[in-house]
């Protein structure tokens, strides 16, 4: 866009002056009459305004605010908590709980009609710590519904937070939440709830399995380095897989599990990926791509013609990192369509503050959209102050370009 200097403004103000002193005095007579003209159509313009702002700032939420569920579930959703636009910088398209801290999204999903967005949350404060599963529903996922905390830690397994997980739909519709516990030595394990009601299309309310933890660190993998299982896909025989991010020594490391039931796991001898001395791995995700098209592709996609992109979280250095390959089934193994740009070398999602990032697949429009946590640059102090920290980015869809790049389109 083309901006004038204020010195070349000020130059044209003057020129207007000039030209309008320089016409004869009919002239200006018209001028001044249109110029009546037209401020006293921007007054009733300006007074349309401030009625149209009155009544949608402050009539027709009196009007609509009370409507039940059970009459029209639209306006409990458009009751946005989400936004206060006049707060001072808050956003207005990006997801923020009403207050407080938050960082990475989890288990992304839709379900009977709603997208659920559940994310890292600390109810206590603007800063990390006390981390629990907030829990926010929208139609459009442009206007949220923030609602309780779907999970907070209350046993011992995970009593110093429910940290990053991913929600997988078994073969009857049902979600059910895989996600890593802190035990009070710090330990993670991974753990599953399920909807206590699955027929509330909120799932308000989580109940944890009786059988947690069902998984604990293999041999080999120290108690801290053990976390975020991903959403899990099914291969050809009908069993499950999930990947589970670590480091083994300094081996960043893609661990797979295999499960008849998701809710019995055993680690699988051979890695999905690693990468010796890349450092921490977490937040993996893994899923299939089509070659061509913009579609996006449910989680357990199979076929020859399908690729599949695996991101990880780089702890070291906080950005996020894929590469887009195929997938064996047999040996687990994935491997990237190019080795020089392979998971850590050279491809990010974001260059900007954007981690911890998770997709799902939307059934409606049929696309695989990605939510990522921005960080933004507030110190401690500022978020404080603020009492809130962070925001949610998403981009829409995710297709293959020229192999092996993929756009991220907004
Ligand atoms: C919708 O809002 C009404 C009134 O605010 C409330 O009574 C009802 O429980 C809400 N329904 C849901 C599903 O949250
Ligand atoms: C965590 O919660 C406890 C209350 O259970 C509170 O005293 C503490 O300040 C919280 N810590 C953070 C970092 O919010
Ligand atoms: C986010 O900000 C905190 C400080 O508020 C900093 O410690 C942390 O490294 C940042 N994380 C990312 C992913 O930028």
């Amino acid at each position: 866009m083309d901006e004038s200097s204020p010195d070349l403004q000020s130059q044209q103000d003057e020129d207007l002056e000039g030209s309008y002193s320089k016409l004869p005095a009919f002239r200006r007579k018209q001028a001044t009459v249109s110029s009546f003209v037209f401020y006293v159509l921007c007054s009733l313009g300006l007074l349309i305004c401030v009625e149209v702002i009155i009544f949608s700032r402050f009539l027709l939420p009196l009007a609509v605010g009370n409507a039940s569920y059970s009459g029209d579930r639209r306006s409990n959703v458009s009751d946005l908590i989400n936004l206060e636009p006049e707060a001072p910088f808050r956003t207005s398209f990006h997801f923020q709980p009403p207050k407080n801290w938050m960082n990475d999204p989890n288990g992304p999903m839709y379900y009977k009609g709603f997208y659920h967005l559940f994310y890292q949350y600390n109810p206590w404060g603007a800063v990390w710590g006390n981390l629990t599963w907030g829990h926010a529903v929208s139609e459009d996922l442009l206007h949220w519904l923030d609602l309780e905390p779907a999970l907070k830690g209350d046993q011992w397994y995970d009593v110093g937070g429910v940290w990053s997980g991913s929600v997988t739909f078994r073969l009857d519709g049902t979600p059910i939440i895989l996600y890593t516990g802190l035990a009070e030595d710090l330990e993670q394990t991974q753990n599953m709830a399920v909807p206590d009601d699955a027929s509330d299309p909120f799932l308000r309310k989580w109940v944890k399995s009786s059988e947690n933890p069902l998984l604990r660190h293999p041999d080999g993998v120290y108690k801290e380095d053990f976390r975020d299982p991903s959403t899990a896909w099914q291969v050809e025989d009908g069993s499950w897989r999930i990947t589970i991010g670590t480091q083994v020594e300094t081996d960043g490391m893609a661990l797979v599990y295999k499960s008849r039931d998701l809710l019995h796991w055993e680690l699988e001898k051979n890695v999905l990926y690693t990468i010796p001395g890349s450092g921490m791995w977490e937040c993996l995700d893994f899923y299939p791509v089509a070659p061509t098209g913009r579609r996006g592709l449910d989680t357990s996609t199979r076929g020859p013609s399908v690729n599949h992109v695996l991101k990880v979280s780089s702890y070291n250095d906080q950005h996020d990192y894929y590469a887009v390959g195929s997938y064996n089934e047999v040996t687990q193994a994935f491997t990237p369509v190019n080795q020089e740009l392979g998971v850590l070398y050279g491809l990010q999602y974001d260059y900007g503050k954007f981690y911890a990032s998770k997709s799902f697949y939307d059934p409606v429009k049929k696309r695989r959209i990605l939510w990522g946590w921005s960080n933004e640059s507030d110190t401690e102090a500022q978020d404080i102050a603020k009492g809130w920290a962070s925001l949610q980015v998403t981009k829409l869809f995710v297709q293959i370009q020229a192999s092996p790049n993929i756009k991220a389109y907004l």
